[in-house]
This record gives C-alpha cells, sequence and structure tokens, in this order.
C-alpha cells in the first residue's frame, strides 16, 4: 500500500525517536520502531533486552504488542530505524508477528545515511503462516 509521503516522514521521525528509549545494554544496539494501525494512530516501541538474552525483544515486537493490546488489530505500515550505515529489515520473528495484523503492511527502514529500504511484508516473509491457515473448513 501506498502511504503519502509526509506520513511515511511522521512514522520514521517517530521510529528515530523511539529508539532513544531502547533499553539494549548487551547488544548496544538501539532499534526503534513505528507503527501505523488501521485507526490511524501510531505507537512506537523500542527494542528492550534481558539479562536472560533470550528474551530480549525487538522494538517492531514492542510496537505492535503496545498496539494490540491498546484493541488496534489491523497494521497499515511499520517504520524501523537502526543506527547504522545502512537500513536494516525486521528479524523473522518480527515478520511473523506483523505478518499477525498487517500481511501487506508497508515496511520503511531508516538508518544515519541516505539508504533506506521501502517493502512490503508479504515480500519480507512470503507464503506466510498466518490466521488464515487456522481457519476452520468444512469436510467435502
Ligand atoms: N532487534 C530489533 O529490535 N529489531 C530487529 O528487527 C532486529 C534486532 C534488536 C534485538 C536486540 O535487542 C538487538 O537488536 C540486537 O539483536
Amino acid at each position: 500500500m501506498k502511504l503519502p509521503a509526509p506520513l511515511c516522514r511522521k512514522l520514521e521521525k517517530a521510529a528515530r525517536t523511539a529508539a532513544k528509549a531502547s533499553y539494549s545494554p548487551y547488544s548496544k544496539f538501539r532499534v526503534g520502531a513505528a507503527i501505523l494501525t488501521g485507526s490511524g494512530k501510531v505507537y512506537t516501541g523500542a527494542n528492550i533486552e534481558n539479562a536472560s538474552y533470550g528474551l530480549c525483544n525487538c522494538a517492531e515486537r514492542t510496537a505492535i504488542f503496545t498496539a494490540a493490546a491498546a484493541g488496534e488489530r489491523t497494521v497499515k505500515a511499520v517504520a524501523v530505524y537502526t543506527p547504522t550505515r545502512t537500513a536494516t529489515t525486521p528479524c523473522g520473528a518480527c515478520r511473523q508477528v506483523i505478518n499477525e495484523f498487517g500481511p501487506t503492511a508497508l515496511i520503511l527502514c531508516v538508518c544515519d545515511q541516505p539508504d533506506r529500504i521501502e517493502t512490503t511484508l508479504d515480500r519480507l516473509l512470503p507464503a506466510a503462516f498466518g490466521p488464515k491457515n487456522l481457519r476452520r473448513r468444512r469436510k467435502a
């Protein structure tokens, strides 16, 4: 889905700001995410790490879980900021979580240089497993 350029810039800016709240003492890799939901609201998140490393939560999932907990059920776009020279796309786990609420969501990845990636979730996670696979089907 195409979004107006000012809305894209707003989401990207929100992702950059969100990274400031990152809790990443182990990786020292601050990530910020901002998502646009079906209601038109923007929710943000940062990566939150844990001394038990496997429990680290990515910025994208923090943002989506925050939105879902507020009752949102549709994700139209996700912006991700990483403090790098090249743009970074969401990890595999985050792609799966985005798929739940935004199977065709626009994904905007920005960094500290002009490099950027603009793509869609179905391009990042083709032939995804999702809610449709669990819908009950009548036997023939
Ligand atoms: N991280 C994210 O927040 N999003 C991604 O898509 C990739 C990785 C975080 C997890 C961890 O806190 C740090 O970056 C290093 O992997």
